[in-house]
């Protein structure tokens, strides 16, 4: 791979908020399937009239953010540096390979990594890809157990901190300069977005939706769309086992053998080869 520049560097570290690993980090009080919550958001509700709020600590540490393993108060990602260098590599593979097609994010919560793949475009001097920005922006949906049995008991759909508006998520490309015409929103459920969607060609396909349905309806839509050579992504592989079954049933479905390569914990790729 070629060599990270000092500007993905510190962008990288930007992203995931190392500069402020070691403090206590202060998360307001999300709506959690928890009834000991309920009272707590009620009385915070009342304490905000005040200018006061009732705070959840995070405990911020470099392996933490090294592995992606918490839901960060500031950061803009919760990949963890593992995954983001994953990322920078793949790109710069399918840019020295000339791998066609543009990249997209399945799942983008603050837009971290989109707002990498954007800032990798702009590096390396590239104006004919664009980047999609893929989410409903109202965090998941609730489990359609018709459809997709392998999502009861999901609870995704409950956690407020999953929800980020797509106001908030162009807010942050701005930080960085980096909100443009190479930059693509598609706002909606997956299920109604991705059939549609104007996409070309892809090089990056990077799955981060959690759930089965999520990772379901990103590979039988998008993943006829990836060029050979390009890299299909799995944020929740290690993490939730209905988006582990998602991939594989999809794999076993169209015959896919490639080999399934790990990131870190969670994270695995593979490269399309037919
Ligand atoms: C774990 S977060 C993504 C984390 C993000 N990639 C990052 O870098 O931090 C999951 C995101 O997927 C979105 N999402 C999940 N399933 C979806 C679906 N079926 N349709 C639209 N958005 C979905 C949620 O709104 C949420 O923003």
């Amino acid at each position: 791979m070629d060599p990270s520049s000092a500007y993905i560097n510190l962008l990288k570290k930007m992203l995931t908020d190392y500069h402020r690993v070691g403090l206590k980090e202060y998360k307001p009080l999300y709506h959690y399937p928890n009834l000991l919550v309920k009272p707590l958001l009620l009385l915070d509700k009342i304490l905000r009239i005040k200018n006061l709020a009732i705070s959840e600590v995070n405990n911020t540490t470099i392996e933490k953010r090294v592995n992606g393993l918490d839901k960060p108060a500031y950061a803009d990602t919760m990949m963890g540096m593992k995954r983001l260098d994953n990322l920078e590599y793949c790109i710069r593979d399918i840019i020295k390979n000339d791998i066609e097609g543009d990249f997209i994010e399945l799942g983008v919560w603050r837009g971290g990594s989109t707002i990498l793949m954007r800032a990798l475009l702009k590096e390396l001097n590239i104006t004919n890809r664009y980047v999609w920005v893929a989410d409903s922006f109202e965090g998941l949906p609730k489990p359609d157990l018709i459809n997709y049995p392998a999502d009861k008991g999901d609870k995704h759909s409950q956690f407020g901190e999953l929800t980020v508006s797509m106001d908030e998520v162009k807010h942050n490309f701005e930080k960085y300069g980096l909100l443009d015409e190479q930059v693509k929103f598609l706002k909606g459920w997956f299920k109604d977005t991705l059939p549609a969607a104007p996409i070309k060609k892809l090089a990056i396909l990077r799955l981060d939706g959690d759930m089965y349905e999520s990772t379901m309806d990103g590979l039988v839509n998008l993943y006829p769309k990836l060029s050979k050579g390009g890299y299909v992504i799995v944020d929740d592989w290690g993490a939730v086992p209905a988006c582990k079954q998602a991939v594989k049933d999809y794999r076993n479905q169209h015959s896919i053998i490639e080999e399934i390569k790990e990131i870190d914990w969670t994270g695995v790729y593979w490269i399309k080869e037919n």
